[in-house]
């Protein structure tokens, strides 16, 4: 890394670099910014010229930032970068835009349907849809593509069970959320595949409205009908937010730690020789990719110094989570993935308010595919060069689009 981290940072405010130079390291930008030690001032080409936006890539200045009230989730603020929910003026709202009281509000409506009690009664059922993908996957032709068998297809069937979201409007909602985090389709196009997404939801709410089903989406219908809240086109963008953060972020870490697994034969054997080993490796995974790098973005409500910078209000703040996640002060070596390191304090499922809400089925997903394939297929190995996989440096969640194994 050293030799990467030689690129100049100007005076003058650089373009926002997004790629990352391979997958195992973050971008050669973030790092010298990182090494300037404060936020940095930078621009960004979806936000128009001139646009002040500030990337903060130090660990406590970006818990700092997901921390403090003062910085605001709130998309509506104008200049906010593009997210998933939405363009700045073309709106369509979720929690993970919202502030405060209202955020908390709406986020309790679910965190009863994330706790940690909850995974574990669906633990079973992950393993059989795991063992099932699986099977269907050694049945098949060699090489096999792990995204489309594997990654994709498991998150994918447990939200939408979790929710209620019949599985065969799968190919619609997956190439939906797909190009909604694609950095190349234009706003038009983003945001065409959301109200697709939302109204393709909506129906499905309305059928459940008429008869609440025993499923997320039906027992939030009930149980906000009983408390007098109960908004049609609020359930909607909820489903919308659940359905696609739960299954393509998932998706990406379960490729991109197997690929890891893969390339460490001896980390795979000592997790196959100790599964109880895994709850520790998957959080250092986590760290590790930090898949969700860009995703915190906020602004700021009134001037406050961060770091050393003085932030002015109105200014948009991205937060480098991949390369905080590498922060010599909180992770030492942290270049190294280390799989017994236990990575607590990790940002790639944020921090605060906003912290990941579906981080607890994530994990268990993750534990469950990674034992499984270390168990089950014990030769399993990349069909190519894994630096040679096709690596999402176009979207806005890092992954791999395909990715051919054989055993
Ligand atoms: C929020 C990452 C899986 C649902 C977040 C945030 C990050 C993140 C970084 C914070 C955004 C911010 O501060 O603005 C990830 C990663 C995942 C993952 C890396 C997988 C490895 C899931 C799953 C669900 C989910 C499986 C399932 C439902 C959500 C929701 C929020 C969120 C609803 C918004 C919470 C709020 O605004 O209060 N996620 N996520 N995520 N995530 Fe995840």
């Amino acid at each position: 890394r050293a030799s990467t981290a030689t690129a100049t940072v100007t005076a003058a405010a650089q373009e926002l670099e997004i790629a990352r130079a391979c997958p195992y390291s973050p971008n050669a930008q973030h790092i010298a910014f990182q090494q300037q030690g404060r936020p940095v001032k930078v621009t960004l080409a979806t936000l128009g010229p001139g646009a002040p936006v500030w990337a903060v890539s130090n660990h406590a200045d970006i818990r700092t930032m997901l921390n403090d009230a003062r910085f605001s989730a709130d998309r509506q603020q104008q200049g906010f970068p593009f997210q998933v929910d939405g363009q700045p003026g073309n709106f369509r709202r979720t929690m993970i835009s919202m502030d405060g009281a209202e955020h908390r509000e709406v986020r309790r409506s679910v965190t009863g349907e994330f706790t940690l009690k909850r995974m574990k009664a669906l633990q079973p059922r992950i393993q059989q849809i795991v063992d099932d993908c699986i099977d269907t996957m050694l049945a098949g032709p060699k090489p096999a593509d792990l995204v489309s068998a594997l990654a994709l297809p498991v998150p994918s069937l447990v939200i939408c069970e979790q929710l209620g979201v019949p599985y065969e409007g799968h190919d619609f909602f997956q190439s939906r959320s797909h190009m909604l985090l694609l950095r190349g389709a234009s706003a038009e196009e983003r945001l065409r595949a959301l109200d697709e997404l939302i109204d393709f939801l909506g129906d499905l709410i309305t059928e459940k409205e008429a008869e609440p089903t025993d499923d997320l989406l039906g027992r939030q219908i009930v149980k906000l009908r009983e408390a007098g809240t109960y908004r049609h086109q609020d359930l909607a963008r909820m489903a919308f937010l659940l359905l696609v953060a739960g299954h393509e972020t998932t998706a990406n870490m379960i490729s991109l730690g197997t690929m890891a697994l893969l390339d460490r034969p001896a980390d795979a054997d000592a997790l196959r020789a100790d599964p109880s080993k895994l709850p520790v490796a998957v959080e250092e995974l986590l760290r590790y990719f930090t898949i969700a790098e860009f995703i915190p973005t906020r602004v700021a409500t009134e001037d406050v110094e961060l770091g050393g910078s003085l932030i002015k209000a109105g200014d948009v703040l991205v937060a480098l989570c991949n390369v905080a996640n590498r922060d010599p002060s909180v992770f030492p070596d942290g270049d190294t993935l280390d799989l017994q390191r236990g990575a607590r304090h990790q940002l790639a499922f944020g921090f605060g308010a906003h912290q990941c809400l579906g981080q607890n089925l994530a994990r268990m997903e993750l534990e469950i595919v990674y034992a499984t394939l270390l168990r089950r297929i014990p030769t399993l190995r990349s069909a190519i060069p894994t630096r040679e996989l096709p690596f999402k440096h176009d979207a806005d969640i890092y992954g791999i689009h395909a990715f051919p194994v054989t055993w």
